[in-house]
């Protein structure tokens, strides 16, 4: 008898916190139908998106426009899982509001592949160097260390990599095989 009260009790306590997860995601989205539209170029195309000014560029990514490639590790700057690209230059989302990339070319890691990039082949050439050297282990580092290394010059050098990508944490790889893949991909490019 106290075991079937026990279930009832933990059914009704999950009905109501599903109810309110469903307030709570309405509000978000009427908040969010509510904001003025920020137009961007991302990914190479024309985009639009209405989301409050001041959110976190790393959560307009994520949340309204689906792009969940971005990662989100301390949320304050320190470890560069949230990098992107904003008109080249490498940035931490987590400290950008939405309102600042109006009318930037911002890119993400979802815009390296080509197609749905199910096959080795269609992967960007960077992709394809950390994958051949084994750079990525957990890989919640891995896109912001892509979109970093993106946006090295062609000619660093080995302390340029590092230099290059000192903002970006990584607790697997150790980091050599990030910077092996890295100076890989910026050797091709050169050729
Ligand atoms: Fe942005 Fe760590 S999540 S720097
Ligand atoms: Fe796990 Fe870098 S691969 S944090």
């Amino acid at each position: 008898m106290k075991k079937a009260k026990t279930k009832t009790n933990a059914k009704a306590q999950a009905s109501a916190k599903a109810q309110a997860n469903t307030k709570a995601h309405a509000k978000k989205k009427t908040k969010a139908a509510r904001s003025p539209k920020i137009t961007l170029r991302l990914n190479g195309k024309k985009a639009a998106v209405a989301a409050p000014p001041m959110k976190r560029l790393l959560d307009t990514l994520r949340e309204d426009l689906g792009l969940t490639g971005t990662k989100e590790g301390c949320g304050e700057g320190e470890c560069g899982a949230c990098t992107v690209l904003v008109d080249g230059a490498a940035v931490n989302s987590c400290l950008v509001a939405s309102c600042q990339v109006a009318g930037c070319d911002v890119q993400t890691v979802e815009g390296m592949a080509r197609g749905n990039a199910k096959v080795a082949a269609r992967l960007h050439r960077l992709q394809r160097a950390f994958l051949e050297h084994g750079a990525a282990q957990c890989g919640i580092c891995t896109p912001g260390m892509l979109m970093a290394a993106l946006a090295l010059p062609k000619r660093a050098t080995l302390d340029e990599i590092r230099a290059g990508l000192a903002g970006n944490l990584c607790r697997c790889t150790g980091y050599m095989k990030i910077y092996d893949a890295v100076a890989q991909f910026l050797d091709g490019e050169r050729r």
